[in-house]
């Protein structure tokens, strides 16, 4: 009998007589949804999991859950890609989705409180109303919640000019495994009070606390923007075109994203978006410009630009879309890629988050296209992302299996051992902005010194002592 099992009994006890019925939910089909993210290759084995409505329940729970030695993961939107929030070994799952409350916004200060629990795209919706935004901006922000980005610390389409998550945090209310509730930060851009601890739970994938509520940084929401999709010959060019708007253009570039050709094919024929070109080409890149109000991209110095690149074969083609509704179509193409190739394989898809400086992508890509043909070419190779900011998605599959997908499953590790090494002989990150999670939590161990390893786990012994939250998951132990 598990240490858990021979728990469970007085566990439960604890939690029905502290918190009535409606609380600890044991149907197969809640545990099955709530046990899983979008990492398809686990299979969950959630006990219980329950829905919270008040930090204080948070903190009560926690506290039962450590008196029991009972495992816990935190739970989001299990939009993760890490596989962060799956529980695999029988732990309880504590879901912030009750937890969904915006207070009123600061429009003054520009910034607002919230739960964890609350759906990002409800956010920007809300902030919308203000003509304010929080810029963190990411295909899955229908389901994510502000919760799970800070504890990802997720990065999105706009990292370019806003940075990742952690720039606009300014407070966070966390719960620790022995129910302590902490307010850590103020409402105050300036707050230098010695070391900052929230910054410890910001990428914390749950391993730390549980963050319940967070004051959000917010910033003016630029009323216009131009969207424009390049074909060019090849990822280098593509580069090379960034450097140049960077020298040639005063408009602040929003979002500078890579599409190579199979993303592109794939997400089209999945999608039901119709080929924007007649032809295809080496590779695309989908930007986003912040404009003036009565400004176009065709008025901008960006038009004037596009036409000495094509001239010069810097780009092979281009569309600027005029109306919102073309400029959503095209936008579209960039945001459609994950779910495409996602249905496209049922969820047998391995992904290689990583990022490398981005004066060293071209050859970066080179190699790693040498890799797939020389090592893996039973595999098929996808890549986009943010290029913008030298951050990649490298999607691996293999079209003839549809059977048993152990040895696809097998395989991924000899390609992770492969790019992990190119990733760093290209000086890199194995995780730019999914986490590490239960996926490369291996990885992690040959990819960071042993003296941060060791401070790292010393953080983690002294949050959580007991290895209780988020069990196995991001820390190397
Ligand atoms: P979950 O998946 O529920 O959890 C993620 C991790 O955070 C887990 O370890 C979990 O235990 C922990 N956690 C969740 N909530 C809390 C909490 N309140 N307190 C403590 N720990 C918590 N990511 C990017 O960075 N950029 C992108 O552009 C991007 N695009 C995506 C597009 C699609 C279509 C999909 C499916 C995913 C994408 N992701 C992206 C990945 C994912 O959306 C992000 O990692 C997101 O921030 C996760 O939020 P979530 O609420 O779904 O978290
Ligand atoms: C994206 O940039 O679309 C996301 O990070 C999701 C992915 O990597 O598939
Ligand atoms: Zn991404």
């Amino acid at each position: 009998m598990s240490k858990l099992e021979c728990h469970n009994k007085s566990f439960l006890r604890s939690v029905y007589t502290t918190f009535g019925t409606d609380f600890l939910h044991t149907d197969p089909e809640i545990l099955s949804k709530y046990g899983r993210d979008w990492t398809k290759r686990h299979t969950t084995r959630a006990q219980g999991v329950v829905f919270p409505r008040k930090v204080q329940e948070v903190a009560q729970f926690l506290k039962i859950c450590e008196a029991h030695r009972v495992p816990v993961v935190p739970s989001g939107g299990r939009t993760g890609l890490a596989g962060g929030a799956l529980a695999i070994q029988g732990e309880f799952i504590l879901s912030l989705d009750r937890m969904n409350q915006i207070y009123p916004l600061n429009e003054l200060g520009r910034n607002v409180r919230v739960q964890a629990g609350v759906i990002t795209e409800h956010l920007q919706n809300h902030c919308d109303l203000y003509g304010l935004m929080w810029p963190i901006d990411l295909a899955a922000k229908g389901s994510s919640q502000i919760g799970g980005n800070i504890a990802t610390n997720a990065g999105g389409m706009h990292v370019l000019r806003y940075g990742m998550t952690r720039n606009w945090i300014l407070g966070l209310q966390v719960v620790t495994m022995a129910g302590e509730i902490l307010e850590l930060g103020k409402t105050l851009e300036k707050c230098n009070l010695g070391c900052d601890l929230k910054q410890l739970f910001i990428g914390s994938e749950g391993c730390l606390g549980v963050i319940t509520e967070a004051e959000l940084k917010l910033v003016k929401k630029p009323k216009n923007q131009g969207v424009l999709l390049l074909a060019v010959s090849d990822i280098t060019k593509a580069t090379h075109l960034l450097k140049t708007l960077y020298e040639k253009s005063q408009l602040p570039i929003l979002a500078f994203e890579w599409i190579c050709p199979k993303s592109m094919s794939y997400v089209c024929r999945q999608t039901n978006i119709s080929f924007p070109f007649d032809q295809a080409y080496g590779g695309y890149i989908c930007g986003i410009f912040e404009l003036a109000p009565d400004q176009t991209l065709l008025d901008s110095e960006i038009s004037i630009l596009l036409e000495d690149f094509i001239h010069d074969g810097f780009v092979e083609n281009g569309i600027i879309p005029q109306s919102s509704l073309d400029q959503q179509q095209v936008w579209a193409i960039r945001e459609n890629i994950t779910e495409a190739l996602h249905t496209l394989t049922s969820g047998n898809l391995h992904k290689n988050d990583i990022a490398v400086p981005i004066h060293n992508l071209s050859k970066f890509i080179e190699e790693l296209d040498n890799l797939q043909k020389t090592h893996f070419p039973d595999m098929e190779m996808i890549h986009f992302g943010h290029l913008g900011d030298g951050n990649l998605h490298i999607n691996w599959f293999d079209p003839k299996e549809n059977g048993s997908h152990d040895h696809f499953w097998q395989k991924t590790r000899e390609i992770n051992e492969s790019v992990f090494r190119l990733v760093d002989k290209y000086k890199g990150s194995i995780s730019a902005e999914h986490g590490i999670g239960l996926l490369k939590r291996e990885a992690l161990k040959n990819y960071m010194s042993s003296e941060e390893q060791s401070y790292l786990l010393a953080l983690k012994k002294l949050w959580d002592p007991h290895d209780l939250l988020n069990p196995g998951k991001t820390v190397p132990t």
